[in-house]
């Protein structure tokens, strides 16, 4: 797969370390920064993943902030975008077998280096289910179009 991966400020020194697993782990990787130790604000980072992702460009995405949950707001302005923080095993896996996770967010203050790569390692191997989970995620899909028709 293709996979963008960037982070803000707090996740500076993680991101070179998680390019390296998923680049072992067979995957293309594109770095989108940031490339400064200087504070950056984390929506412009999403916005440079979650376009990748949106617009077909990259399989996957992966945004790394200082708690998961900004860089996750902003990613899911982007339509056909599911992203959500994970901070475990079971979210890793959850995300991917009922939600069709297409953006990993995860928090660099807050979790180890063992865990963060243990949530990306599953979260890239592990399948969406599909049945009642590709109707739920196609009701999420229907939201975004009807949203976006009012505009
Ligand atoms: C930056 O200080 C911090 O707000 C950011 O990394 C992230 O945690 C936001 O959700």
């Amino acid at each position: 797969m293709r996979v963008a991966i960037g982070s803000d400020h707090r996740g500076v020194s993680v991101r070179p370390k998680v390019i390296e697993l998923v680049a072992g782990l067979g995957h293309a990787t594109e770095d989108m920064g940031t490339f400064e130790t200087e504070p950056v604000d984390y929506p412009d980072i999403a916005a440079l993943v979650a376009d990748r992702v949106s617009k077909g460009e990259a399989d996957r995405g992966i945004l790394i902030c200082g708690t998961g949950l900004g860089m996750s707001i902003a990613a899911n302005k982007f339509a056909g975008v599911r992203a959500a923080a994970c901070h475990d095993r079971v979210t890793a896996e959850k995300s991917r077998r009922h939600n069709d996770l297409n953006v990993l967010c995860f928090s660099a203050d807050l979790l180890g280096e063992q865990l963060i790569q243990r949530i990306v390692t599953i979260w890239l191997a592990t399948p969406f289910d599909g049945g009642r989970h590709a109707r739920r995620v196609e009701k999420i899909a229907a939201l975004e179009r009807a949203i976006a028709a009012r505009r």
